[in-house]
């Protein structure tokens, strides 16, 4: 008789769902589809050689450390060089309130880990990061989004969401925020936002979740200065990424923020995992110290704008008027909102794939049943070629279903 392994679950495990993300990547990753999915870098943009080159020295000349179990908090050299990093961008931070973690994913489920109860609002950004919801959610949170536009979180909706929650007796006690190049949407909270959201946040005590895997993305302008570097009070806790700018396979991730929490979360990491990869940790420090990785994001800015911009290009070459669409200054992903008279994004990325292309509509991103007229374009990962052919598909496909749609309209 087979087993009915729903029956073993244990209770808690009762919020642990699939994402929708990840149910696509089997589809996507059938060769004939361009996907513009995944929020993955561009494969051809990994520094294969430096990569090759430095594991060698690495493994030959320093096996104790690059092969070894390391403490759980992360080896001192990348958390003292990752630290230095931070105060560069005027955030305080030294070695000790600094945890390496497998990729900011981990600092993610940790975090929820040890901050989220069972039933408890988490406040998130509408839309949000679907990985960070999935987070809160496996540890029985309730995201609560908070509205955003092109210039981040509004903050009369968030202290109207705070206060309607107080009123419900239900407090939040966090606020998740994607500040730069945020994914879904590509939108960077501007300075005046993050100064009057750390103004609530001190208002109403909540913590705030400072996610920043793509700052060091930036094609255009400047990124303002992080929540980390304008906080008087110490109510922010950091997550940075490896991932967008070196690679993704090391997973090496980490989060800054006051000692009283980074010891919760080390003796919470100690179970997890013991301790991160000491060779993916050895390889970002020995990639990072002599300068290589600056000059590698510098090249990356370059190459990663060039992406956007074909993307842009060609959305505006081919792409309906009615089909908007944001020019993000960086990071890897644009935001597609499709007219009211369109078929759901849901439909849309159904007749897409019947056409070999891929995208990732924007319900998933919603905590609120939003995002029906939405989706998520990500640039990052297809070849420059495929991103002008694959808009120009979705293009024709999009002025097909305008035409049906105007057709029914006028029947009606
Ligand atoms: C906003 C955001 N946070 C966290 C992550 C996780 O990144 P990693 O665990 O590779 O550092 C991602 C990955 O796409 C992301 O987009």
């Amino acid at each position: 008789m087979a087993i009915k392994w729903d029956n073993y679950f244990a209770e808690r495990t009762r919020h642990i769902t699939g994402s929708q993300i990840r149910q696509f990547f089997a589809l996507t990753e059938r060769p004939e589809v361009i996907s513009f999915a995944g929020g993955f870098p561009g494969n051809e943009f990994f520094p294969r050689e430096n990569i090759a080159g430095a594991l060698f020295k690495i493994v030959m000349e320093d096996s104790r450390q690059a092969l070894q179990y390391g403490p759980t908090e992360g080896s001192y050299d990348l958390r003292e060089l990752t630290a230095r990093r931070m105060r560069l961008e005027g955030a305080e931070c030294e070695p000790g309130n600094l945890i390496i973690t497998d990729g900011s994913q981990q600092g993610l489920d940790l975090l929820s880990r040890i901050l989220v109860d069972p039933g408890q609002p988490v406040l998130v950004e509408e839309p949000a990061y679907i990985g960070g919801m999935s987070a809160i959610k496996s540890y029985g949170g309730i995201p609560v989004g908070v509205e955003i536009d092109e210039d981040g979180p509004l903050p009369s909706k968030m202290e109207e969401t705070v206060i309607r929650l107080h009123k419900e007796g239900r407090p939040p006690k966090l606020f998740y925020t994607v500040p730069n190049f945020q994914n879904p949407t590509g939108a960077t909270t501007s300075p005046e936002r993050r100064h009057k959201i750390l103004d609530i946040a001190s208002r109403y005590n909540l913590i705030i979740l400072e996610d920043n895997p793509y700052g060091p993305l930036c094609y255009e302008g400047e990124v303002p200065p992080s929540y980390m570097a304008l906080d008087r009070e110490k109510r922010v806790i950091y997550l940075g990424s490896y991932s967008k700018v070196l690679i993704p396979g090391i997973r090496i991730g980490w989060l800054a923020g006051p000692q009283p929490l980074v010891d919760k979360v080390s003796m919470a990491k100690q179970t997890a995992d013991l301790c991160s990869s000491s060779l993916g940790q050895q390889l970002a420090w020995f990639l990072s110290r002599d300068g290589f990785l600056d000059r590698h994001i510098m090249r990356l800015t370059e190459l990663y704008r060039e992406k956007r911009n074909a993307m842009v290009g060609a959305m505006k070459r081919y792409f309906p008027a009615g089909v908007r669409f944001n020019v993000p200054r960086g990071g890897f992903f644009i935001w597609v909102e499709f007219p009211g008279h369109f078929p759901t994004g849901r439909e849309l990325l159904e007749l897409s794939l019947q056409r070999n292309v891929a995208f990732v509509h924007g319900e998933g991103f919603s905590s609120n049943g939003g995002g029906m007229n939405s989706a998520r374009f990500s640039f990052s990962q297809p070849e420059i070629e495929d991103i002008t052919l694959g808009i120009k598909i979705l293009g024709s496909l999009f002025h097909e279903v305008e035409g049906n749609s105007s057709l029914k309209a006028v029947g009606q």
